[in-house]
């Protein structure tokens, strides 16, 4: 039999604590998660893809969150992808959501193949892929193997799939994302409020680029990329498994670049809490702090400080608690595929072409069939075929601008 992947031994250890953490604090990663529903509504939207019949395909799902919160919001046909038996809900029970068991990603994705996916999402999973020299990240070879995944993911899915990769990410990822996604927090808004009202937010933004803008109102400062330092200084230190990472970063973005149409951007999805206790007890269950260790071994005081330094947690003013998270998101299309607005503008302009095209042979059946009806007739096929020359002058104009606008970004 194979030999267990680290990542995936590591995430067998600390399994229980992971699913403990997001079962007893359910609206922890309420932002995050609906951050990601938002751009895949976004998506879909932008496609014309129904959320009935929409392939997706939640891959290293993990328990499953992502996968069940889509469901919630109306897509039917997910399917979750996760080789850690530990991590998963028990296949056995009812789940909305179809699981796939398999030896590895590539097999299981080879299982995906028949569904000619249209949407893959992996949240927080990526940076698990790593190559190891002897215990040291060997970040060359991790990128490769990151962008072998990237590259099955596209060749399983539907012509016009989009991978969606939201994780950590470094700081070169980071700067060079064009957009950054921000959640709102109302001054004044209690834990399960905030939930409510993000949802909201999110139901009205009709596009990605509508949520960057209608999200602008983020309060506080947040510290430059906290999420990766928290990991490689506090967690790979201080808990007994460690935690290593392959961050997304641009290196991956020029890679993919050459095969693939890729936009990166980046989102703030603070974690929510009603208290710090209950912050606390999430930290240290999801990140493993209490695998093979008692609770009350954890220097509680130390830890907390870490959180605030490194987490930036702090309390809001009505009431509950919130640590900064920061993730890269990006999206990889295999190639330059038309969106239905795309599609729309080119039925116009297809139009506009017959229109003149039906004029111009109006005129000459009048001259040759009936040349006395042709100086009443004149004038008004005159002007129509001004208006429409004028509507196609205008519409390559506006092609041509948003053509150099799109070289000249
Ligand atoms: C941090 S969890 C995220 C899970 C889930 N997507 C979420 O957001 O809660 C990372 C997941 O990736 C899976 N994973 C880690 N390393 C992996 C590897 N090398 N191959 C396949 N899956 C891996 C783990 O089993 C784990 O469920």
């Amino acid at each position: 039999m194979a030999t267990r992947d680290l990542e995936l031994q590591r995430f067998a250890r600390k399994a229980a604590g992971y699913r403990a953490a997001l079962t007893s604090f359910p609206h922890a990663r309420a932002i995050e998660l609906s951050a990601v529903i938002a751009i895949i509504n976004a998506l879909c939207e932008n496609r014309g893809w129904d959320r009935t019949s929409v392939q997706i395909i939640d891959l290293m799902a993990g328990t499953g969150i992502l996968s069940s919160k889509l469901r919630e919001s109306g897509y039917l046909n997910l399917t979750a992808i996760e080789l850690c038996d530990e991590m998963h809900v028990d296949a056995t029970q009812a789940s909305p959501v179809e699981w796939i068991k398999a030896e590895s990603l590539v097999a299981g994705l080879e299982e995906c193949r028949k569904r000619r996916p249209q949407v893959v999402v992996s949240l927080a999973a990526f940076h698990h892929l790593i190559s190891y020299v002897g215990d040291r990240v060997d970040r060359l070879a991790s990128a490769v193997k990151q962008h072998s995944l990237i590259g099955q993911v596209c060749d399983c899915m539907a012509s016009d799939g989009v991978l969606l990769i939201v994780d950590l990410a470094e700081e070169s990822f980071l700067t060079a994302a064009k957009h950054d996604l921000q959640m709102r927090f109302d001054k004044g808004v209690g834990v399960p409020a905030v939930h409510a009202n993000v949802t909201k937010v999110i139901a009205q933004c009709p596009g990605t680029i509508m949520l960057e803008s209608a999200i602008a109102n983020w309060r506080g400062k947040v510290a430059v990329n906290p999420s990766l330092r928290w990991f490689r200084e506090i967690v790979d230190a201080e808990t007994v498994i460690g935690h290593k990472d392959m961050a997304l970063t641009k290196e991956l973005v020029s890679m993919c670049d050459v095969f693939f149409r890729t936009r990166c951007s980046t989102i703030r999805c603070p974690w929510l809490f009603s208290s710090e206790a209950d912050l606390e007890s999430f930290v240290i269950q999801k990140f493993g702090f209490l695998v093979e260790r008692a609770p009350q071994e954890i220097d509680r005081n130390q830890l907390g400080k870490s959180i605030k330094q490194h987490l930036g947690s702090k309390e809001h003013d009505g009431g509950g608690w919130s640590l900064d998270w920061r993730l890269g998101v990006l999206t990889v299309e295999k190639s330059s595929v038309s969106s239905k607005t795309t599609v729309d503008e080119d039925i116009l302009l297809l139009g506009i072409i017959v229109c003149l095209c039906g004029l111009l042979i109006g005129r000459l059946g009048v001259i040759a069939l009936a040349p006395g009806a042709f100086a009443t007739i004149e004038p008004v096929l005159s002007r129509f075929t001004w208006v429409f020359a004028g509507m196609l002058l205008a519409k390559l104009l506006q092609l041509f601008v948003q053509r150099r606008w799109k070289l000249w970004r």
